[in-house]
Parts: C-alpha cells; structure tokens; sequence
C-alpha cells in the first residue's frame, strides 16, 4: 500500500494509516432533496451548479426513478439539461433497474449506479422486487453501459442494517459485490441507509468482502457515527466517500432514516488531517447555507452551524468594542 503515509503516533497507541488524498462524491442534489418535500427545478440546478464550483470532483446529479414513487425526482432530466458541466467533474445519476438506466444513458450520463439491498424487505420496499430480480437484469446493465462508455456502479443499501429485517450479515453483502463484479460492474458501495453502522461493523463487513473492484462508503449519520466509521474505512485503505452538503439525505422507504455525514464535516476533518479532497472549504459552506435556504429549516451540520475550528469569538471580557467582535469570521 505505496500510497499511505503513517501517521505518526506517540508510544502505545496505535498507528492510524491515511493516504494523502480522498475523494468524496457529493449526494446532495440526489439522497438530499429526494427526502425532503419537492424543491423547484430552478433551486436543483442552483444547487449542482453552486456544488460544480466548489472543487469537489464527484457529483451525484439526479435519480432515474418511478416519479409515483419519488415524486421529488421527477423532473431529473430537466435538471440534468440545464447544470453547468464541468470537464473535470465525473457526474453520475442513480436507478433502481434497467428502465432508469437506459433514462440515465439517454440524458448523456455516462456513470451509473445501480441500487440493490442487501436485505429483502427493504429491496422490496424500495425497488418493489427481490434482491435475486434485482441482481439478475445486472448483467445486461453492464454490456449496455459498456455499449455507451459509460460505466455502472453498484450501490449495496442497507449493508450495514436494516431497518426491517435488523443485523445483516456481511457475507450476504459480500455475495451482491461477487455478483457485481461478476457481471462487470466498475465499483462497489456500501450504504448505510439508516446509520446502523458503527466502526466495528465497518471492520466486519471490510473483512468479509474480498474484490479487486474500487469500494465506497456511503454513511448516514443517524446515530453520530459517520465520521468514526469513515475514519475506520479509511484506516482499512477506503479512499472514495459519499457526503451529502448541509447533512441532508435519507431513503424515503427507509424508517428512521436521517441526514448524510456532511460533505464540509467531512473536508472540515480531513484537510486538518492533512487528508487532501480538493474542496475548497469555505465554498463549500456557503453552498451548505445554500442548501439551507433551498429547503427552508435549518440544517443540523456542526461545520456549517459553528464555523471551522479556526472560528474565534470574542471573549465575554474583551474590551474590543462591538464592530471589532463583529468582524469575526470563520475564516
Ligand atoms: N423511471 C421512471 N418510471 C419508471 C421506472 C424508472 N426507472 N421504472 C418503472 N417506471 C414506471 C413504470 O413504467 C410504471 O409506470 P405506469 O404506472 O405509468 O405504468 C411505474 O413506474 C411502476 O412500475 P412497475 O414496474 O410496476 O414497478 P413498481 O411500481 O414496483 O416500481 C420502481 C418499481 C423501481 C420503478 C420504483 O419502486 C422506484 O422508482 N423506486 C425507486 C426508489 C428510490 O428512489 N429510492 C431512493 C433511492 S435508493
Ligand atoms: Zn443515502
């Protein structure tokens, strides 16, 4: 592993190992807004194209989805034609079986991802079939990206738990990746839908998983466990993360499922980690306040509600006066 440098530790504790960069894919515009109540198609594309500028290199732009189910992503073609397409961003658009990847190839995307549980009730609830239906229009998903260049990813929800069904075991999830990379899918993640993850569950699922293919984390952090799961994954040499700006996310067929691990909590700790992303921290918050306004309540992300840590306040005892304590910035 030529790519970690080890961090340097004091005697007795353990030595973490980092790479020196990271790339985090933004859900947003896609696992955020299609839990919230519908937001205009104008606000969308304000959001994607705010997202485009901000340095991250990964966007999850759209969902290629029945709109009776997600009525919210209705209009993602619309969407998708009228953002701002960056050369140097790798745009993806997710579905849930053939039909809304053939929608996605149409509209110019050339990555895909298909959605798939690890557990059968919650597949049936989301996509309305058996994880066997699902995994078997799979192969025919791929040569048909392949036809266009473009490439499929497979998105294991629920593989850390289910809402329904509970504990799911990690050779159940281990056996939807060896049919993804069988049927010549590019990359494998792992979601977890409703924040059942903990960093030992992502230390048992990373030991029962065994491809060659590029693995990403997909953390919700409904129980204040994303950040310690990420750094888990990390550690075991996972470089490619999904965080949603603002916090926002969850899977509307999902109970109890809460807002993503927040893109600027995410860069907020790495680049202070020395971790490179490439996002520009201070874009990226304003682009959470964005998010704020566009779906109207406040969001619970620390970053974007405290400021990085380099935020300093005045103290009760200073005897600055009122206009120097109200140039205190983050910054
Ligand atoms: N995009 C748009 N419409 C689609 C579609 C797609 N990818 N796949 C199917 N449809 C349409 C069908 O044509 C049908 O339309 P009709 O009622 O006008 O005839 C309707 O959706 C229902 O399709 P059907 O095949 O009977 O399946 P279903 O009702 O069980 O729905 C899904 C299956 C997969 C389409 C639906 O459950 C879905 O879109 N799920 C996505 C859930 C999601 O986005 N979850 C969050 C992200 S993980
Ligand atoms: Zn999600």
């Amino acid at each position: 592993m030529g790519w970690w440098a080890a961090m340097g530790r004091g005697r007795g504790e353990a030595d973490m190992h980092q790479p020196d960069r990271v790339s985090l894919r933004e859900v947003a515009p896609r696992d955020g807004l299609q839990n919230e109540p519908p937001v205009p198609t104008a606000d969308k594309i304000r959001l994607i194209d705010a997202l485009s500028r901000t340095g991250l290199s990964r966007i999850e732009a759209v969902s290629f989805v029945s709109p009776k189910a997600v009525p919210q992503m209705a209009d993602a073609a619309e969407v998708w034609a009228a953002v701002e397409k960056h050369s140097g961003i790798r745009y993806s658009a997710l579905a849930p079986n053939t039909r809304g990847v053939q929608r996605a190839l149409d509209a110019g995307f050339t990555a895909v991802e298909l959605v798939v549980s690890a557990s059968e009730t919650h597949n049936r609830a989301n996509i309305g079939r058996s994880v066997a239906e699902s995994l078997a229009e799979l192969p025919d998903i791929c040569a048909q990206a392949r036809e266009r260049l473009a490439s499929v990813e497979v998105i294991i929800a629920t593989s850390f738990g289910c809402p329904f069904e509970g504990d799911i075991a990690p050779a159940k999830v281990a056996r939807i990746v060896e049919a993804a990379e069988a049927a010549g899918a590019g990359r494998v993640a792992f979601g977890d839908t409703t924040g059942m993850g903990t960093p030992r569950r992502v230390t048992d699922l990373l030991d029962a998983i065994d491809t060659d293919l590029p693995m990403l984390m997909h953390f919700h952090d409904t129980r204040g466990t994303a950040l310690a799961n990420l750094l888990t994954a990390l550690d075991r040499g996972v470089v490619e993360f999904d965080a949603s700006v603002g916090g926002i996310g969850g899977c509307p067929f999902a109970p109890g499922a809460s807002g993503n691990v927040a893109t600027e909590e995410v860069v907020h700790m790495l680049h202070d980690m020395g971790v490179e992303t490439g996002v520009d921290l201070e874009a990226l918050i304003r682009t959470a306040e964005l998010a704020q306004e566009i779906v109207g309540r406040p969001l619970e992300s620390g970053v974007l509600r405290a400021g990085p840590r380099s935020t300093k306040h005045a103290s009760r005892n200073s005897t600055q006066d009122e206009s120097d304590a109200g140039n205190l910035k983050p910054g």
